[in-house]
Order: C-alpha cells, then structure tokens, then sequence
C-alpha cells in the first residue's frame, strides 16, 4: 500500500505585517530586511484566535477539494510550536471543529520540521495499511511568541498553516518514496523558547525577561541549515538514484531567501526547480511546507509523476528530506 498526497490547501490571515510597519517598532530597515531575509511582508491572526483555526481552515479546503466527508477521516495530526493549549492536543480542537467522529488524533512538534515528520507518520501509518485517509497539518502563530521589541526574531516569523489528505493508493509509483531524517540536541541552545514548559514553568519573572518568547542564534542556524538541507537532499537523491535535472521541484522549509538560494545552488537546481514564497509570509514555522506546496500545485507546477523533494530543518536541531511522486492530475 502507497500514501499518497490527493489534496492540498492552505490558510494564512487577512491581516499583514509589512516590513515598513516593522521600522516603526524596532531598529531596522525594509532594505536591510529584504536583503538579508527576502521577506517583506507577514501575516498575523490576532487576538483571541489559536493554531487551530488556521489548521481548520486549511483542512476544509482540503476536505472540500477531495470531496471528502470529515468522518472518513481516519487519524487527524497537527504539526505545531504554537498549539491553542498546552493540554490537549491541538488535534482534538481540530476534529471538533470539522466534527469528524470517526478518528483519533495527535500533535507533532518538531519545530520547522513538524509537517514534514507528520507526512513521514501519516504514510507510515498507511503504508501498514491500518488507516486509509490521514489528514497532516502544519500551522504555528508565531506571532503568538515572539518579542516585538526583538529584532532578531520578529521579523523573521508569521502565521499560517497548511494541510494535505493523505490517502492509500495501490498504484505502486506514485506518493511517498523515502525521507531521511536528523535531529541533533547539541542545537537545542540555538534557537528555543525557555519558559512556559516543565523546565521553566511560567512565572512573574519568565513574562518579565520575555522567556516565552522565540530565542534564537541566526548565525549558527543559518549555516546549520544550508549544509544539513542540502547534504540530506544530494542523499535522499542519491540513495533513490535521481539527478538534479530528475527533480520537478525542491519544497524547501521558508526560514531565509539566502538559505534556500545556497541550498538550490549546492543540490544544483535552477529557479524553476524551487518553490519560494517567503516575501510574502515569512516563516510559519510547521506552515511553510504546505503553505509552499498548496500554491505551487494552484499554479500548476506540478503534474502527476513528478519528483518532488520536501526538504526542512528547524530548532533542536531537527531536518530531513522527503521524496514522493506527485499523485495528483
Ligand atoms: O526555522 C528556523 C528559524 N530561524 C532561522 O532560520 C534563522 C537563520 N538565520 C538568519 O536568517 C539570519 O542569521 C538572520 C536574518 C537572523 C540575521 O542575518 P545575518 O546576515 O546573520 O545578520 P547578522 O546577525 O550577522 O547581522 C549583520 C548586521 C549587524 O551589523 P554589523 O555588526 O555588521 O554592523 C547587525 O547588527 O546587521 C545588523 N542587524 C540588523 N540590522 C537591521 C542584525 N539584525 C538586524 C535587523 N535590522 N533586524
């Protein structure tokens, strides 16, 4: 049994932050930001909405694309930092909100990494046959954790969120091949969010000093994420025995333009091989992948057969790559 991808959509919120309304909050530049990000603008969800509406949002459009009632849902995962809670799972607010009564659920954080570890789940989860549709969501407000007085970080993250139908299918060449995936511990230091967990739980002090905030070391994480995306990528290509000109499209996670141009260039593709859309939304975190892929497959860029390589990396460190062949006409 094959899991492949049948549907694709995502949500990113009406309300934009742009790179001049940055300049009136922190020291920087919109210059200085779309060369050093390719970022220019971002979205944000505002007050008294979660991860989950973004998440449901997406997953309807998805249900409505495949024609699919919510109750045959087998299994819902949400791949999220920024959960509507800490307790419960995400999922659960999920499956109420598209009332899908026939199927369990879980979240996934794996950072930046997130969707793409809940693809790997859900198409195992098929691949054994134990569930025939599977819906993998990534969606993170960011804005929901970031200092807007820190200009390391807030300019880099938005809102959004993504979602894919995974289903069987016994056509033996098309959907998930293979990923390859890493994480390493030693990365954690480099980009967290201290407080609020068991380790440092929430205090008059933690809100003080800004611990529930984005932490994070862009230097180190860049180079981090240059060489691990593409070395993981040349080895996905390698061990399935396709070249670069065999790739219709690198999806790559949306952190920095300069990341994903490095990391294009060392894989040796060319522009029309790469999917970017960080000007517009910046870094959603666990949004990126399914934000990335929902608007290349509403312009086209891709058929059914094609080689597709997700690649990711994100805090931990966590990274991998994921290859499939488009299933979709
Ligand atoms: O999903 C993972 C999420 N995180 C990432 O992917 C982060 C990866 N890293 C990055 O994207 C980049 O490291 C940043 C965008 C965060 C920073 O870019 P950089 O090219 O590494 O800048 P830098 O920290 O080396 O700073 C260069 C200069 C410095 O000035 P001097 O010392 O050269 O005079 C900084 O003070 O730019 C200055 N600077 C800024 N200027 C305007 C640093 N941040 C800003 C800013 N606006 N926001």
């Amino acid at each position: 049994m094959r899991a492949i991808i049948t549907g694709v959509g995502h949500f990113v919120p009406t309300q934009k932050l742009t790179n001049k309304d940055l300049e009136k909050m922190v020291e920087t530049s919109d210059e200085w930001i779309v060369s050093r990000t390719g970022i220019k603008e971002r979205r944000i969800l505002g007050k008294d909405k979660g991860t989950s509406y973004m998440a449901v949002k997406a997953a309807k459009k998805v249900l409505k694309q495949t024609n699919t009632a919510a109750d045959e849902l087998d299994l819902i995962i949400v791949a999220t930092s920024t959960p509507d809670m800490l307790v419960p799972p995400t999922a659960t607010s999920v499956q109420s909100k598209l009332n899908a009564t026939k199927c369990w659920g879980f979240d996934i954080n794996a950072a930046c990494s997130g969707f793409v570890y809940a693809l790997a789940t859900a198409s195992t989860f098929i691949e054994t046959g134990k569930h025939k549709k599977v819906m993998v969501i990534g969606a993170d407000k960011m804005s929901a954790i970031l200092n807007y007085e820190d200009r390391n970080t807030c300019l880099i993250f938005g809102d959004g969120g993504g979602a894919v139908l995974l289903e069987a299918s016994d056509e033996d060449d098309l959907g998930v091949e293979d990923f390859i995936f890493h994480i390493d511990g030693s990365g954690m230091k480099y980009l967290n969010v201290p407080a609020g967990g068991s380790l440092m739980p929430a205090s008059h002090e933690t809100v003080d000093n800004k611990k529930h905030c984005v932490y994070q070391e862009g230097k180190r994480i860049f180079k981090y994420a240059v060489t691990e995306m593409a070395d993981i990528s040349l080895k996905i290509m390698k061990k399935n025995k396709l070249e670069n000109k065999d790739i219709k499209l690198l999806i790559p996670h949306q952190a920095n333009r300069r990341i994903i141009d490095a990391v294009s260039k060392k894989i040796g593709l060319g522009d029309d091989q790469v999917v970017i859309n960080i000007e517009k939304y910046g870094n959603t975190t666990a949004g990126t992948i399914p934000i990335a892929m929902s608007e290349a497959y509403q312009k086209k860029m891709m058929k059914k057969g094609d080689w597709i390589i997700i690649s990711t990396f994100g805090a931990g460190f966590t990274s991998g790559s994921l290859l499939l062949k488009w299933a979709i006409d």
